[in-house]
């Protein structure tokens, strides 16, 4: 038998739409891999020729999931262009809901998209439930939730999910699969949090609600500052936002944290094997500095697992082309003159990519030629080489609990491990900025916007807003020409972590990271799922667009060729 195709189409529990293709050998190894952006809209087009001031309010639109994210980027990339500098209050509270969006989207992400892919549910439903207590307890003195009464309710609540017949949305998964490695206990316990986090998470909505209103989509920022200044007055909202802050805090320190040790130990075999490993590329822009702390993160890029050199980081090397994607002008440009004119050519007959040709609605970013792999994981271990006074301490305890070395953290299991110890950090430096805020309010310092006259600004200039957020490194590029958007682009996390191939043929994060994965059953490609999920895929944010025509559950398709 010669090498065959495997096509996921759509890769499900991701936001946004995603088609992968591999091809493995004999063995089931993946050989190459393909992956696919399958929809556009191009939100950067709707900007060109708005207020710039109205930008912010569409750019967020890009997403359903990281609206906050794309509006603080967008409203930054127009202050930068006119050179004003918000004042700190406005900062502060900026970062408060920043932050807070990180640590409540790697909850989600970890326990709703990307657990079951780990965590065999069907199994969980045999556990011996005081057993699963002491097992918890292994990785907790007070594990969260952990009576075995609790225990016995989560297990009737799975149980009769089954017993319906209602799976819902556990119906798609691969139980029993043979790459499953938690007893029936562990996947209890994991079920247990699962459960949790559901109220969680929400919590965490009501927190950020606090100060940029409604989820999904906020109306807080403006060109200047903020517009939650009641709420900074406050002193009952500042309280109920710390309050469910420490709800959080208690559960990433006696659920997600535990969890993610009791995951390492139990695919301990698959750290060791690399499997998920990319290129080793990993580009950080670092921030969230404040005056009286060190700053969150630190920014530097290194290649090769090259561990003992890293490079500052520097903006003006960012390229975007498109020779591989459905785009015109295919040659590499910064973002400020990319420009997005879709030029779709269709699938091959047999209804697989045109692997030789264009192939995806994502663009390739590229960092002075390179491609980059962002997120957590580039996060935490530049933050180890940098010895940041914030990371190393949280890194060094999780390395030492768990015996992983720096490079483990480059696996699929690694992604997750470096995204829980992150969500820890944001929980934890939440309470620091909140000590600010009061701090500066206790001083008669109130300020929350930099008053401008529009008119006196100048009509022609361009700006950046380049921040960490939950998946990685996000870039907003704007020009303006007589006092109107020209040119709007946008570099996604997922931008860079899902980009196709490039005119010199470097293959993207994602495609990079799936060669060499084995499948211990290629009818059913769990490992591939597993692989594409650690890194936490926005495909709408990666390609700007939604899904219109509404979507498949799960289908893939094999075929030979
Ligand atoms: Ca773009
Ligand atoms: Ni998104």
């Amino acid at each position: 038998m010669s090498n065959r195709k495997i096509v996921i189409d759509p890769i499900t529990r991701i936001e946004g739409h995603l088609r992968i293709e591999v091809e493995v050998n004999e063995e089931n190894i993946v050989t190459d891999a393909w992956a696919s952006g399958q929809l556009f809209r191009g939100i950067e087009i709707i900007l060109k020729g708005r207020d710039p001031r109205d930008a912010g309010l569409i750019a967020q639109r890009i997403c359903g999931v990281c609206t906050n994210v794309h509006y603080r980027a967008s409203i930054s990339a127009v202050e930068d262009a006119y050179g004003i500098t918000i004042p700190q209050n406005a900062e502060i509270i900026r970062n408060l809901v920043t932050l807070s969006l990180f640590v409540q989207d790697h909850i989600i992400h970890y326990y709703h998209l990307h657990s079951l892919d780990f965590v065999d549910i069907t199994s969980a439903l045999t556990a011996d439930c005081s057993k699963a207590v002491k097992i918890a307890q292994q990785y907790h003195e007070h594990p969260y939730r952990n009576s075995e009464g609790h225990l016995e309710s989560v297990k009737e609540k799975l149980n009769s999910f089954v017993k319906a017949g209602r799976l819902g949305l556990f119906a798609n998964g691969y139980w029993g699969h043979d790459s499953y490695r938690l007893s029936p206990e562990e996947n209890l316990v994991h079920m247990n949090h699962y459960l949790e986090a559901l109220r969680i998470q929400h919590d965490i909505s009501k927190a950020i609600a606090i100060f940029a209103g409604k989820t999904p989509h906020p109306q807080n920022l403006v060109v200047g500052g903020v517009t939650s200044v009641a709420d900074m007055l406050n002193p009952q909202r500042l309280n109920d936002f710390m309050f469910l802050i420490k709800e959080t805090r208690d559960f990433l320190e006696r659920a997600y944290i535990p969890d993610m040790k009791m995951m390492v130990k139990a695919y301990e075999e698959s750290i060791k094997m690399g499997e998920g490993r990319g290129s080793g590329n990993f580009m950080c822009c670092g921030g969230y500095q404040f005056a009286s702390k060190e700053q969150l993160f630190e920014s530097g890029v290194l290649t090769g697992h090259n561990f003992d050199e890293i490079e500052s980081f520097d903006p003006s090397k960012i390229t975007e082309e498109a020779s591989r994607s459905w785009y015109e002008h295919d040659l590499p440009s910064s973002p400020y003159d990319q420009e997005t004119v879709p030029f779709y050519t269709d699938l091959n007959e047999d209804g697989t990519l045109k692997s030789e040709g264009k192939y995806s609605w994502v663009k390739a970013p590229r960092y002075g030629g390179k491609v980059m792999e962002v997120g957590p994981v580039a996060r935490m271990i530049v933050g180890v080489v940098k010895n940041s006074k914030v990371i190393k301490p949280y890194m060094d305890r999780f390395m030492k609990d768990t015996g992983m070395t720096l490079i483990d953290f480059s696996t699929t299991i690694g992604r997750n491990a470096a995204r829980a110890v992150e969500a820890q950090i944001c929980c934890d430096y939440l309470f620091d900025f909140m000590s600010d805020l009061i701090e500066n309010i206790k001083y008669y310092d109130e300020e929350t916007w930099t008053k401008y006259v529009f008119e006196t600004l100048p009509s022609a200039s361009k700006g950046a807003g380049i921040f960490e957020v939950p998946r990685g490194v996000l870039g907003h590029f704007v020009r303006i020409e007589d006092a109107k958007v020209a040119n709007y682009q946008v570099v996604a996390p997922t931008t860079w972590n899902a980009s196709p191939r490039d005119a010199t043929g470097q293959l993207g994060a994602y495609e990079e990271s799936l060669i060499g994965i084995k499948l211990a059953d290629s009818e059913r490609p769990l490992e591939v799922l597993r692989v594409i999920h650690s890194f936490d895929p926005c495909l709408a944010c990666a390609v700007h667009v939604i899904d219109a025509k509404g979507r498949e559950l799960s289908r893939y398709k094999i075929s030979a060729s």
